[in-house]
């Protein structure tokens, strides 16, 4: 069918309009405002090539800091014949690419033909960072936050949809939106962490940072996730980046391409990154020791991942309890699997494993440790299938034990008990009805999650018990990344762990409303930073003040886990406020992992420890 000549007019005034700047094509916003359009004669500067595409700069840039002036290309073809450093036209069809639902869109030319080369051997100058463009904003991740990127409710826009202006002076996502396919140089650049199994690297460069922690890594804080940290990718000339590098290593300078990947801002670097001078990976050791008595009590809390009786990491583990915390005098464990580890047989006991630690243990120091759980029902409690995994203590019997101890089983509720009667013994301290035992385990809101274990201790010398109770709420896995299109991000099983902050909680306000003074402890892998709303439940309700809180921690150094780009605290002490208030009490993370290079991480979780006076006087 022959065009008539009306439309071969508006066929005509459409190609001339398609004429666009780089610019024009990438927006002020997230989303193109050509998304879904065929442009014609795109010129730029082929300032990288990578597997499947290509980069090009404009010749004609604007001065809108909000406006890209890269774009990636994707074929992987149109490269074959091109030179870094031509000038090249080309048409081709504007398209927005992600290839999940919660990611952020990469705008992208799509399907290129009719690639005319107009000059060849041009300069190629990468844009450092902080220099020739804007610093990243070292806060906030997104409008759309609303100021925390924490805040429930969460996941209430898309980044994609609300399509916002970027202000990259204010909004990480925003400032790396703004760069999207342009070729950077990162001076001095910084690792932040242990990188992944692929030598992904999370980075900062010379730029203003915040919450830079004694070892050189970024601690995420209330309302500062550090959106100025970025990771680098897969180099595009093939080669791998090391995985050996960890928190602290410096890097030489790194110059790649900015560009939406996997979810998450990158700069993908031309090639390989470099190490240049390496950061301790051996954290001091504690300065906790204990007396052997109740004036100076040790405690130690330690998520162990997954350890069953055959786990190669189980003798590192015991190292880690012996060199770093220096054998407390309790230890909370989580992450501890039944005897069958994860082979999915019914076996619940953890008998097996927690033998095969304490034996480790005695090996490596000649400690001998006594241990106390409670099996789960099988497959009843979440974590990896068959590995029941549950939260155990382990003590050494001359320090401390189990005051009136009464092991509880999997479905018994352990209740706070009154002194009764007069002439109460110890000090007329409340007892628990199952010691150790779980705190209400048939509550909704442990479904599929790992019930608290209560217990309460007599130390040697004390005139009172004190209490634990040993926790592993819910994790965030089902979340969405800092980095991804739900805004606030979704904090995976948020809901969950409110409810078991209030399960938690209501049974510690039962015990302080009994006994204000009582020495508590609630300890262990809460799945949750301090400044969160679950955590601010639990401590309403139950009146536990945060140890780092109470120790008055520098905000920077209270980590425990590195995930992403943050070292972060998922893993806390709380305490009554008898302990709280105590001269005596102090806290330390040790970070045996979280400053470890990939092959020697024993486990995602740091261990923690503190020093009580429990005599109770
Ligand atoms: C394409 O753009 C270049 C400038 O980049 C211009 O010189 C040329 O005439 C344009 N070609 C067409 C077919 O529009
Ligand atoms: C590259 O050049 C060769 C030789 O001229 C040609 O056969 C091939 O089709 C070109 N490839 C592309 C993607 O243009
Ligand atoms: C955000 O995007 C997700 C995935 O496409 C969608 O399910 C959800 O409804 C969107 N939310 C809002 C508030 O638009
Ligand atoms: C595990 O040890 C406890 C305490 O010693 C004991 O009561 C229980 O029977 C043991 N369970 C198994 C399966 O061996
Ligand atoms: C805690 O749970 C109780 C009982 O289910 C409920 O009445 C109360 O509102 C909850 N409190 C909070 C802060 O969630």
């Amino acid at each position: 069918m022959k065009p008539t000549p009306v439309l071969w007019v508006f066929a005509s005034l459409q190609s001339l309009a398609a004429a666009l700047t780089v610019a024009e094509i990438n927006g002020n916003k997230f989303i193109s405002p050509y998304s879904g359009q065929a442009v014609t004669n795109v010129t730029g500067l082929l300032i990288a090539k990578g597997p499947n595409g290509i980069w090009i700069r404009s010749t004609t840039p604007d001065d809108d800091d909000a406006t890209s002036e890269a774009v990636y290309v994707f074929s992987n073809k149109v490269g074959a014949n091109l030179t870094v450093g031509d000038i090249i036209s080309l048409d081709g069809k504007v398209t927005e690419y992600r290839s999940n639902a919660n990611y952020i869109y990469l705008t992208e030319i799509a399907s290129p033909t009719n690639v005319r080369v107009v000059s060849s051997g041009n300069a190629v100058t990468p844009l450092v960072i902080g220099k020739d463009t804007l610093s990243p904003p070292t806060v906030q991740y997104s409008s759309l936050d609303g100021g925390d990127i924490y805040s429930l409710p969460n996941g209430v826009a898309n980044v994609s949809e609300a399509n916002l202006v970027l202000d990259p002076t204010k909004y990480g996502l925003d400032f790396w939106e703004s760069l999207s396919g342009e070729l950077v140089t990162v001076k001095a650049p910084r690792a932040i962490k242990t990188p992944n199994q692929y030598g992904d690297t999370w980075v900062v460069g010379d730029w203003a940072v915040t919450g830079e922690n004694k070892h050189g890594g970024l601690t995420m804080s209330d309302k500062d996730s550090n959106p100025e940290i970025i990771t680098i990718g897969a180099p595009l000339d093939g080669t791998k980046n090391p995985t050996t590098s960890k928190m602290g290593d410096q890097f030489e300078d790194i110059t790649g391409i900015v560009q939406q990947t996997f979810g998450f801002y990158a700069i993908l670097p031309l090639t390989a990154i470099k190490t240049t001078a390496v950061a301790s990976a051996a954290a001091p050791p504690t300065t906790l020791l204990s007396q052997g008595n109740c004036k100076a009590l040790t405690i130690g809390s330690y998520n162990v991942e997954n350890l069953a009786p055959t786990s190669a990491h189980l003798p590192k583990v015991a190292a880690h309890l012996v060199d770093y915390l220096k054998t407390p005098d309790l230890i909370f464990i989580q992450e501890v699997q039944d005897d069958s580890g994860p082979t999915d047989d019914g076996v619940v006991s953890a008998n097996a494993t927690l033998s095969a630690l304490v034996d480790a243990i005695k090996a490596a120091s000649g400690v001998t440790y006594a241990f106390a759980d409670v099996a789960p029902v099988s497959n009843a409690d979440g974590g990896q299938p068959g590995g029941n995994i549950r939260v155990a203590y382990l003590y050494r019997p001359e320090v401390v034990e189990l005051y009136q101890p009464n092991q509880g089983g999997s479905n018994d509720a352990t209740e706070v008990v009154a002194a009764q009667g007069k002439g109460k013994s110890f000090g007329g301290a409340p007892t628990l009805s199952f010691n150790p035992g779980r705190i209400d385990p048939a509550n909704g809101a442990w479904t599929a999650s790992r019930k608290p274990l209560a217990a309460a201790w007599k130390a040697k010398g004390a005139k009172r018990p004190f209490y634990t109770v040993n926790v592993h709420w819910s994790s965030k896995g089902g979340g969405t990344s800092l980095h991804g299109d739900r805004r606030p991000p979704i904090n995976g099983a948020v809901e969950a762990r409110m409810a078991q902050a209030n399960v938690t909680g209501s049974f510690i306000a039962e015990l302080l409303a009994l006994d204000p003074t009582a020495n508590v402890i609630a300890a262990g892998d809460f799945n949750e930073f301090a400044f969160v709303q679950p955590l601010k439940t639990f401590s309403a309700i139950s009146k536990m003040v945060e140890l780092d809180e109470a120790v008055k921690t520098p905000i920077e150094e209270r980590y425990t886990y590195a995930y992403d780009m943050n070292a972060q605290a998922l893993d806390h002490m709380y305490v009554s406020p008898a302990l709280a208030h105590s001269k005596t009490t102090r806290f330390e993370h040790i970070h045996a992992n979280s400053w470890a290079a990939f092959d020697d991480v024993v486990s995602d979780h740091d261990p923690s420890i503190a020093l009580f006076n429990m005599c109770g006087c």
